[in-house]
């Protein structure tokens, strides 16, 4: 064997060690399931048909202004529920509203405002869920209407705060007018069946 053809081989040799190597650092990195795959960067190797699948399911999905339509349903359906002081009701009302912005934020948790800088929706959320949604709960669990109408009225301030902070300031909340259900009773103590 000539002194170049053993060089070859102890090349090949690493060539093939140093592969070998590789494959088995990827065996052992972190599992990618933590890795969103709508995140800019998706996980290597994924199956092409895979990827267009999600891509039709998210298609499918309902966006984020169909939750935020049924987010003003709760939260209007809310404010008639504290009218009546039908504090169970109000408390239904009020955990539908905090579940379904919790719904809107999930489909798209960063906007951008009109300067292109990202705002996290998220985080604006957090805020008004540990103020606003403690204060009205709070006044449901007393029964304390005034305190309620007071701090609802600041909720629908918050909510607008949201959405200029999202670059739509023109979505601007106002105060219900009438109660969008119509098949639910709001008087706590109506008789059956009128
Ligand atoms: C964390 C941010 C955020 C909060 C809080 C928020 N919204 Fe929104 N809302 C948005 C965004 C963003 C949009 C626009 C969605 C789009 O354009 O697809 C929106 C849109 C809307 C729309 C328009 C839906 C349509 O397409 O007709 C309504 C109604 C609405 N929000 C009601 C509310 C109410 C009521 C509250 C308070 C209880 C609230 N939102 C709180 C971010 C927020």
């Amino acid at each position: 064997m000539t002194h170049s053809t053993r060089s070859t081989g102890v090349f090949l040799l690493g060539l093939v060690l140093g592969a070998t190597l590789v494959s088995v650092f990827r065996l052992l990195e972190p599992d990618d399931s933590s890795v969103s795959v709508w995140a800019e960067e998706r996980p290597r190797d994924l199956d092409p048909i895979w990827v267009e699948r999600v891509g039709l399911l998210e298609g499918k999905l309902p966006g984020q202004s169909h939750a935020m339509m049924d987010v003003a349903y709760h939260f209007a359906n809310l404010w008639f529920a504290a009218q009546a002081e039908n504090w169970p009701l109000a408390d239904f009302y009020l955990r539908e509203t905090l579940s379904h912005l919790k719904w809107a934020v999930r489909i798209i948790p960063i906007r951008k405002d009109p300067e292109g800088n990202d705002v996290d929706l998220g985080g604006i959320l957090e805020s008004i869920e540990t103020t606003h949604f403690v204060w009205m709960s709070d006044a449901i669990a007393k029964k304390e209407k005034v305190r309620f109408d007071e701090v609802y009225r600041l909720t629908v301030e918050a909510c607008h705060a949201c959405h200029k902070a999202s670059g739509k300031p023109y979505l601007r909340p106002q105060m219900p007018e009438a109660p969008p259900e119509k098949m639910i009773r709001f008087s706590p103590d109506a008789e059956w069946p009128k």
